[in-house]
Order: C-alpha cells, then sequence, then structure tokens
C-alpha cells in the first residue's frame, strides 16, 4: 500500500477518528496509502462518519476510550504516525462532559503517548486556539501565552488543552519523543453535527429550517474560519515536519459572527431573520491566527475560499435528513 505515498508513514493511529477532522484525517491518510487505526469511544463521534471507509483495505476500527489503562494492548500497531485527536471539541459537548474532557486530554493524552512512545513513532497533539483563551494579543501568534479563566465553564476544555501540551513537551524532553502540537482554530464543513453548538452548521441548519439565526450577543465577535480540507492539508503537514514546536493552523479570513450568519443566509436563499440571544460566559472576543510559522515552516496556507467551502457544508446539510434536536436533559453534565 505505501507504493505511491506522498508520506513515509505506513500505518497510522488516529484516535477520536470517527470524529469531524478525525474521519476526514483517516480518508486522507487511506488515499495517500498509509494503512490507519480510528480508534473511537463514539462520545460525541459517528460510526457514519467512517462508513465509507469501514471496507477499504488498511482501515481498522477500534472501540475504545483512550482514557482505559489498556488501551496500548488493544492498539498493538505497531504505528510511525500518531494523531491525538480524541477530545470534545464543541461547547455543547465539553459542557456535558466536563470531567471526560479533563481525563482525555491528561490520561487519554498520556496513553497515546505512551504508544507513540512503544513504536517510536512520530505524535501530533491536536490542540486548540482555546489555549489563547481570550486574547489579549492579536492576532494570536504562537509564543502568545493566552488569557484564559482557569475556573470558568470553558476551563475544562482550555486547561485540558493546556496540559495535555505541557505533557506532550515534558515527553519530548524527557523521553525524547518525536512529538508536535498543533494548534488548530475553527474549523468547519462536512460532518459537523448540526446540534453541536458550533456557529457554522448552527446557522446554516436554522437558515435551511427557516428558522431564526441564533447569533450570541451582538454579533460583533469574531472568528476566522477555515475549511476543513485546508486545516486537514496543514495537520498533515505538521506531522511531516520535524517541529517541536506549537504550530497554528488557521483561516485568514476573520468575520464577525453577525456577518456569518448574513452569508449563510445569502448563500442558502433562506428568508430567515437574524436573531440576537445570550452570549456564553467567557466567550472570547476576537480570533485569528498568526500563520506565520505554518506559511515559512510548511509552505501552508488556506486555499479554498470561504464561498466554496460554505456551499460545500450547505450541500452537506441540506442532502440530510434534519437531525433531533438534543432534549434538555441530554444536555446536563455528566458526572
Ligand atoms: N474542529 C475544530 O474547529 C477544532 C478546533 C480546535 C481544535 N480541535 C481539536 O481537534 C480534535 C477533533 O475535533 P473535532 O472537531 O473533530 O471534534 P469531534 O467531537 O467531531 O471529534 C472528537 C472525537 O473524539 C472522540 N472521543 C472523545 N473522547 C474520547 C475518548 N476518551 N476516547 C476515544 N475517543 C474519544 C469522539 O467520540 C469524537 O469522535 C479535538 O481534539 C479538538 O479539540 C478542533
Amino acid at each position: 500500500m505505501t507504493g505511491d505515498t506522498p508520506f513515509s508513514w505506513r500505518r497510522a493511529l488516529v484516535t477520536g477518528g470517527a470524529g469531524f477532522l478525525g474521519s476526514h484525517l483517516c480518508e486522507q491518510l487511506l488515499d495517500s496509502g498509509v494503512e490507519v487505526d480510528c480508534a473511537d469511544n463514539l462520545a460525541c463521534g459517528r460510526r457514519e462518519n467512517i462508513a465509507q471507509l469501514q471496507d477499504r483495505p488498511g482501515f481498522r476500527y477500534v472501540h475504545g476510550d483512550v482514557c482505559d489503562p489498556e488501551c496500548a494492548e488493544r492498539l498493538p500497531g505497531p504505528y510511525d504516525l500518531v494523531l491525538h485527536f480524541a477530545c470534545p471539541a464543541s461547547p455543547t459537548d465539553y459542557l456535558r462532559m466536563p470531567l471526560q474532557t479533563l481525563d482525555v486530554g491528561s490520561l487519554g493524552t498520556r496513553n497515546a503517548l505512551t504508544i507513540a512512545e512503544r513504536d517510536g513513532a512520530r505524535f501530533l497533539l491536536a490542540s486548540t486556539s482555546e489555549v489563547y483563551g481570550d486574547p489579549l494579543v492579536h492576532p494570536q501568534h504562537e509564543g502568545y501565552w493566552g488569557n484564559v479563566n482557569p475556573v470558568g465553564p470553558r476551563s475544562v476544555y482550555d486547561e485540558s488543552k493546556r496540559f495535555a501540551e505541557a505533557l506532550v513537551t515534558a515527553h519530548a524532553g524527557t523521553h525524547g519523543t518525536d512529538a508536535g502540537i498543533v494548534r488548530l482554530f475553527n474549523t468547519y464543513g462536512p460532518r459537523m453535527r448540526a446540534h453541536d453548538g458550533r456557529a457554522v452548521p448552527t446557522f446554516i441548519c436554522q437558515a435551511l429550517a427557516g428558522e431564526p439565526l441564533t447569533v450570541t450577543g451582538d454579533g460583533s465577535q469574531t472568528r476566522s474560519l477555515c475549511f476543513v480540507d485546508d486545516t486537514v492539508d496543514g495537520i498533515l503537514r505538521v506531522a511531516a515536519s520535524k517541529s517541536v514546536r506549537p504550530v497554528n493552523i488557521g483561516g485568514s479570513d476573520e468575520i464577525t459572527m453577525a456577518d456569518l450568519a448574513r452569508r449563510v443566509v445569502a448563500l442558502t436563499g433562506s428568508r430567515s431573520p437574524i436573531a440576537f440571544v445570550d452570549r456564553p460566559v467567557d466567550d472570547p472576543g476576537r480570533r485569528r491566527p498568526d500563520t506565520t510559522l505554518a506559511r515559512e515552516l510548511l509552505g501552508w496556507s488556506p486555499q479554498v475560499p470561504w464561498e466554496e467551502g460554505l456551499k460545500q457544508t450547505i450541500a452537506y446539510f441540506a442532502a440530510r435528513p434534519p437531525e433531533p434536536v438534543p432534549r434538555p436533559e441530554d444536555m446536563a453534565p455528566q458526572s
């Protein structure tokens, strides 16, 4: 299988491989001739995301929790690449699973690192722009330490990722692990869930249903969106590099949430109005990556224009039956 791969890896482990980004990574690796083990506990991923991969040679789905101490035994490898992407990533998910989110950043990251060290594999942690918190520096470069409220509601996610980054750095320093960190900014595209609470699927599904688009606060807060194909390309470039430094991967198109809602209304041809609702606590006001490092180190920059990315994402949701709205009792924090 490795004959025409542009990468030198033979077999990769993708934790969280049944999720949004993980499933695209599994697919891209397989397309590149790399065999893939996809490990997931389906806490917030879906088997349908990987259904088209199930019968492909070299693909294996392993159901399990990466926090499980016996995780390594269930994933014998050997791997030459470990992409650690398992983690609840949307606010609705990590607020519903606060303790599990902290566990997967700590225990899960440690187990995934152990597997990489066992096999001498390159390891890559999926970190996040949330390590910068509500940033006081704009745009955010990798040298910025961030502005995170350690006891705010978002801290379970932000601090889980910050701890995971510290763990990766300590393993690289003490064991010589070939480990990197990619700090991902907001990514969107097909295979997101309709009700995961992130702005793009929320707005698209509301517009398609003819419902008001619920913009939080006054809608002036910004995000810089990146289409999934560009993010996956950036992740694999960081993985293929020898970089031990964190690398930002994210879009250059900084947009207010109110403008994003207007773009979605225009592209869907919807007649939905925009409704302003309460803004979540500690919601970052501005967000844009400084991607100088990715450009200079990896030759990476986003290629997909926002109209094209949004059209593909709208087409994905338009072709699916509407997903049921979760009941309030299903959204309550789990112990
Ligand atoms: N999508 C983004 O915009 C974005 C931005 C920054 C960082 N990230 C990071 O990228 C990764 C993937 O994000 P995503 O958007 O694809 O989220 P996602 O929720 O779609 O995927 C996460 C996957 O991890 C799995 N998972 C969670 N806990 C697990 C555990 N203990 N054991 C095994 N599997 C587990 C889930 O079932 C799910 O399939 C996450 O680590 C996230 O923090 C994503």
